[in-house]
């Protein structure tokens, strides 16, 4: 027999079974960072053990391409390089960090993954095909059981991060920002609409207790999360 999507959680040869993986996509100031948190905490309450890591980086030598990609070292490259060094950052990432750590059982909770790939890179100009085939030499079967995307119109959330800056959106590049912004948001969401067993899409504009809540009932609904401790 191959193996396939329903094997995946099985138990392996006397190990545990494989945790679960859910990903955080959206764009800025969507909240991901306190909502990442909190279902980590969540899901600690209930006795699992939870791995919350990132991209770019997410573990040392991932982390060192994450330096030269957001330090802007990579920029001279082009897009197409650009896309490359996220995928090996990835490829680092699932094997050092997300395989051994879902192999041990845990769950893993990654603060974006190759869906940003996919929005951010493909935005930039890298075609789709290409990205696909660096996804899956940087992945291989490596996949979230769960993406959760924080959906804010670019505004609300451009407003969100500048207010957190303690500046207001006014100037023209923050202008032109904006349009990128959305464009990038409509990917996204036509990402979930392709695949709407994977992706949860909730709406950060609620309150961050709400947006909680959606979260919590997405992962308990979509992944078999145990009762409570006490409870058992
Ligand atoms: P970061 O500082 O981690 O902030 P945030 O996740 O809150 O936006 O920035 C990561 C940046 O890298 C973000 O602008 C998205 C971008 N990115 C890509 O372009 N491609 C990718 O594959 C990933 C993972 C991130």
């Amino acid at each position: 027999m191959t193996a396939g999507a329903s094997d995946r959680t099985a138990d392996r040869a006397g190990g545990p079974p494989r945790g679960r993986f859910i990903t955080f996509e959206g764009g800025e100031g969507a909240g991901k960072s306190s909502q990442l948190a909190h279902l980590a905490e969540r899901l600690r309450g209930r006795g699992l053990d939870v791995v919350l890591t990132r991209e770019p980086g997410g573990s040392p030598g991932a982390e060192c391409v994450r330096h030269a990609l957001l330090g802007g070292a990579a920029e001279a490259f082009g897009p197409l390089a650009e896309a490359c060094l996220f995928a090996a950052a990835r490829a680092d990432h699932v094997d050092r960090t997300i395989r051994p750590a879902l192999e041990r059982g845990a769950w893993v909770i990654s603060d974006r993954f190759y869906d940003s790939s996919r929005v951010y890179q493909g935005d930039g100009g890298v075609a789709k095909e290409m990205l696909r085939l660096l996804e899956a030499v940087a992945v291989e079967e490596v996949r979230p059981d769960l993406t959760l995307l924080l959906d804010v119109p670019a505004l609300v959330g451009l407003d969100r991060a500048g207010a957190r800056r303690g500046g207001a959106i006014a100037d023209r590049f923050e202008k032109e920002g904006l349009a990128v912004h959305e464009r990038r948001r409509r990917a996204f969401l036509d990402l979930a609409r392709a695949e709407p067993d994977r992706f949860a899409v909730i709406d950060a504009t609620q309150s961050p207790s709400k947006v909680s809540e959606a979260i919590w009932r997405n992962v308990q609904e979509r992944l078999a999360v145990a009762p409570p401790i006490e409870a058992r």
